[in-house]
């Protein structure tokens, strides 16, 4: 989704602006622009496209050089990718850049237009320049809170005013926004890693507060213009965290920082061998309380719910119903009092997610956040919050928080079977014990990736393929072929093997390969003669498959085998060769890993 940045200080805030806006990349974006106060004039530059071709444009306009100024990348909601759409936008006496989505634009844009003023994009960004500029009265933050009450929606703006040249302003409602500050200099971002080169201190924006940001000060205002104290946060990532160090792509360098992912995850929650969540306001009793579990998310996130139903249901015997967070706001679930809703998501802003744990909360029902990024919105509004601490995922393909948010599961549905006596003490320790084990076996996996690069390089020319599994195995197969499409854009489905017989067997064929999960010894055999079905069939098959569990070899024709663990925990290691296979095939396509295409990596808007 949209990024946003601004400085004030003594550096050439070209130079800053660009090089946060890079640091931003990850989220998504389709074009960029800045506006930087050059002699007291507010000069913008802005291209569709990525960063190189806003530095292209500025070789043939100018490189606007200044010590003040916004900066934006763009994902196109109002309005396709285009020069003119792309942020900055302005009013009359004012230029801005958006993150969100403005709900009553169009009610906005036609009072706007009845009042004289003219448009130049198609974007609902436009409308709010030109309504804070009819605002504007030579006080900013007056025009700034005036026109705040008009929008509906969820944003959060960069603004600077043609007559504060050495000033930016900052409004956040729903879209994160945080303040960096730095001696002599301050910063406005979308996320803590645009800011890291210059300072790791910063200020959480809340809904409805305002920033103004001058080089000597930082003053924030609530909505009713008073000026508020607030706690200066310090980011506990540093750069390295934030960079490629030598891996081609930050996925890949992602995928090999899980083992200690889950060490760093895991480590504080166990106490004598046994989970230990007391610290996230889990306990016991209310574990007891609970009738029913929904577990709500997206993407990937969700993927991590699915498996994380399995393991509750089958160690704890509690009822637990997987939703996506865009369905289950929208169709009145049966959820209230005596409930709970964990909802996960890596970012903490993902909007759908959000305003299903609104609605969690509104019926009454109590909320357990799964998140990863500190402070996020998610994490704040929950009843119960367990941070997974996968530190910074750059890549849009989300690997190490799935691991994590896998593993943070697992302590959840090891306390609740322990605390509803569906498992001794003894049992929950082995389980533990398990769990501890796995980033050694993850490591071990890590240092052979050989069989991975030859499976993608079997795939490079497919057009489609499926993967299936049953139970557990169906519930990693789902998270293997969302890692795939995304990043390689071949078309992929995720199948229950036991229902492929019932319709989407006809699409087999030769052309049809076909990555089969059996990490689950009770359920292999089945799911091994759907497997011979598939090949009697024509199909290339890829078995992913625990050491101990026998195929015979005409069944398949490449073999990536996962060392054997605890069946349960098998998701956790056999989720390896299918992100593996997911990276190179996208690389071998020469596509963008990182940043694939039409995708943001925080989905701030439903
Ligand atoms: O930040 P969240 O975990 O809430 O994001 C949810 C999904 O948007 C995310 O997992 C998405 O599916 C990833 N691109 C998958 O790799």
């Amino acid at each position: 989704m949209c990024g946003i940045v601004g400085y004030v200080g003594k550096q050439n805030c070209t130079d800053v602006l660009i090089n946060s806006l890079s640091r931003l990349e990850y989220r998504g974006y389709d074009s960029a622009g800045i506006a930087v106060f050059e002699n007291g004039e507010i000069k913008v530059v802005k291209s569709k496209g990525r960063l190189t071709d806003l530095s292209a444009r500025m070789e043939t306009e100018g490189r606007p050089s200044g010590n003040v100024g916004i900066g934006h990348t763009r994902w196109a909601t109002h309005g396709e990718p285009s020069d003119v759409n792309s942020h900055p936008h302005s009013g009359a006496d004012v230029t801005l850049v958006h993150n969100g989505i403005i709900e009553n634009y169009k009610k906005l844009k036609e009072f706007l237009i009845r009042e004289g003023k003219e448009f130049k994009s198609e974007t609902d960004t436009e409308v709010v320049a030109q309504l804070i500029s009819y605002y504007y009265n030579g006080d900013p933050v007056e025009a700034i809170i005036k026109a705040s009450k008009d929008i509906e929606g969820s944003f959060a703006l960069g603004v600077v005013f043609r007559d504060f040249t050495d000033t930016i302003f900052a409004l956040r409602r729903e879209s994160p926004l945080i303040v960096g500050v730095g001696e002599d200099e301050s910063f406005i971002a979308s996320d803590v890693p645009a800011i890291l080169q210059y300072t790791r201190n910063y200020y959480l924006l809340e809904p409805n507060e305002i920033a103004v940001l001058s080089p000597y000060s930082t003053k924030i205002y609530d909505q009713h213009y008073q000026a508020i104290e607030k706690e200066l946060k310090t980011a506990d990532w540093d750069m390295d965290a934030a960079e490629k160090q030598g891996y081609e792509h930050f996925m890949l360098k992602e995928i090999h920082e899980q083992p200690t992912a889950i060490k760093t995850t895991i480590a504080s929650r166990i106490t004598d061998g046994l989970p230990d969540l007391e610290e996230c306001g889990i306990t016991c009793e209310k574990l007891n309380s609970f009738r029913n579990i929904f577990i709500v998310a997206c993407g990937t996130a969700m993927h991590a719910g699915v498996v994380g139903k399995y393991v509750i249901e089958k160690l704890a015997r509690v009822p637990v119903v997987v939703d996506i967070a865009s369905e289950f706001r929208y169709r009145e679930p049966i959820v209230g009092d005596g409930d709970l809703v964990i909802i996960i998501s890596q970012s903490g802003e993902t909007a759908d997610s959000l305003a299903a744990l609104r609605l969690a909360k509104e019926n009454g029902a109590k909320t357990l956040a799964i998140v990863n990024a500190k402070g996020s919105s998610i994490a704040r509004e929950a009843d119960m919050l367990m941070y997974t601490h996968a530190g910074p995922e750059i890549a849009v393909a989300s690997t190490k928080a799935y691991m994590v948010q896998i593993a943070v599961m697992y302590l959840f549905a090891f306390e609740l079977a322990l605390a509803k006596g569906k498992i001794s003490e003894d049992e929950c320790k082995k389980l533990v014990s398990g769990l501890q084990n796995i980033p050694d076996v993850i490591s071990g996996m890590l240092e052979d990736i050989d069989d991975s690069q030859y499976a993608a390089a079997s795939l490079v020319n497919a057009d489609s393929l499926l993967y299936i599994g049953r139970g557990l195995d169906y519930a990693l197969s789902m998270e293997g072929s969302l890692k795939l499409k995304e990043i390689s854009y071949i078309h992929s489905e995720s199948y229950a093997a036991g229902e492929l017989k019932h319709g989407t067997i006809s699409l087999i064929s030769e052309n049809m390969p076909v990555i089969a999960v059996v990490t689950q010894p009770e359920l292999a055999q089945k799911t091994v003669s759907n497997i011979k079905e598939v090949k009697a069939r024509g199909a290339y098959v890829i078995l992913v498959c625990s050491a101990s569990i026998t195929v015979d070899e005409d069944a398949y024709d490449l073999k990536l085998v996962v060392p054997d663990t605890d069946p349960l925990l098998m998701p956790m290691p056999a989720v390896v060769p299918l992100q593996l296979i997911a990276y190179y095939t996208s690389v071998l396509r020469g596509n963008d890993v990182d940043k694939p295409r039409n995708l943001a990596k925080s989905v701030t808007v439903e």
